[in-house]
């Protein structure tokens, strides 16, 4: 595929932290490309890297936390060589927008959806008449499936469900253009039908607007439900990249098998669900080899000694592992 054809692509990114306690690695990616009007998974456990890789992508890094190394190109123009005042005038809210859990902490409580949505839409075109951009509202409402726009535009945002919410905030930002969504846990409070419908929702602006998503999540089967390709993420590495299918049905990393044994499922009831053995990586104190060499019941010492090379197994599935060879798919009980 040629990197035109990629929304965002990011090359050999190092993210560390300063501590009281030393240098913390947090994110080591080895390469990533999210494709125009694709979805994106990035699946990873709680503390995996997930919600700073969405902030790097961002440039709102906290503070202590810096990029070390790498490259992060959307539509070909790399990300960490613009300074805060580009980011923030071209880029975020713009052409990258994000969404996270809590909706009501990117909505302004003290305005109502038409004064929030319209203040957007008026920012991005200039000389909209009165009644042009009351048109326009109600245009990016319905395009985000909210139902009976022009009751739904005079609420404040308090009178709206969750999932309404994060409707609005979509709507903001396909008034501001953007072309890139992060949704990083945004639909993890909503109730599994309200969420269906956020993940519909995204599934139909993909392919009538050629939206993309990174849409990151701890849970691999609700984004196995709406992305195309999913990337695994363990302590800040991204151990495997797939089409979906792949990932399911065959997955290569040890790590990944686990991930999904994990899941519980009709079959496995009344039994105890896999778990792995041995404690995460310490980011104060990452291996040199592969980061889950002490994790892994495939383990042999060449696996502590080197980094895997990040390699193509099939086309389009990358995988981090020296000996994929041997991991190939097998029962589920086989992490314990
Ligand atoms: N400012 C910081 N300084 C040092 N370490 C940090 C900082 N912010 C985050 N970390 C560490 O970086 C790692 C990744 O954190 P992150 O918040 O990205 O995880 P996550 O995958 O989003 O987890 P969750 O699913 O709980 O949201 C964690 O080990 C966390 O402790
Ligand atoms: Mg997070």
């Amino acid at each position: 595929m040629n990197s035109k054809d990629n929304v965002l692509e990011i090359k050999d990114l190092k993210v560390d932290a300063h501590t009281v306690m030393g240098t913390a690695e947090l994110l080591n990616i080895k390469h990533l490309e999210i494709k125009t009007g694709e979805i994106f998974g990035i699946i990873g456990e709680s503390g995996a890297g997930k919600s700073l890789l969405a902030l790097t992508i961002l440039g709102l890094l906290p503070k202590n936390v810096y990029v070390k190394n790498g490259q992060i190109l959307y539509k070909g123009e790399d990300l960490l060589k613009k300074s805060q005042e580009e980011l923030s005038q071209r880029i975020r809210g713009k052409g990258i927008t994000m969404i996270f859990q809590d909706p009501m902490a990117s909505l302004n409580p003290v305005f109502t959806v038409y004064d929030q949505v319209s203040q957007v839409i008026s920012r991005h075109n200039p000389g909209l008449s009165k009644k042009q951009l009351y048109d326009r509202v109600i245009e990016m409402l319905e395009l985000v499936k909210l139902s009976d726009p022009e009751n739904t535009m005079k609420k404040y945002p308090h009178e709206l469900s969750g999932g309404m919410r994060q409707r609005v905030l979509i709507s903001m930002a396909l008034s501001a253009k953007a072309d890139l969504l992060i949704s990083d846990e945004a639909t993890r409070a909503l109730d599994v039908t309200i969420q269906a419908g956020i993940l519909k929702l995204l599934e139909e602006l993909a392919e009538k607007l050629g939206l993309s998503t990174l849409f990151i999540s701890s849970n691999m089967a609700l984004a196995s439900t709406v992305c195309q390709r999913l990337g695994i993420l363990y302590a800040g590495e991204v151990l495997e990249i797939g089409r979906v299918e792949e990932i399911i049905r065959n997955p290569r990393h040890v790590y990944t098998r686990s991930f999904l044994s994990s899941l519980p499922t009709v079959e496995k009831k009344g039994k105890p669900l896999p778990i792995i053995k041995g404690i995460y990586p310490d980011p104060l104190n990452k291996a040199k080899g592969c980061i889950f060499a002490d994790r892994c019941p495939d383990y042999s010492a060449e696996c502590s000694q080197n980094k895997p090379t990040y390699h193509e197994v099939i086309p389009g599935h990358f995988l981090a592992c020296i000996k994929e060879e041997k991991h190939k798919p097998s029962s589920d009980n086989d992490m314990d």
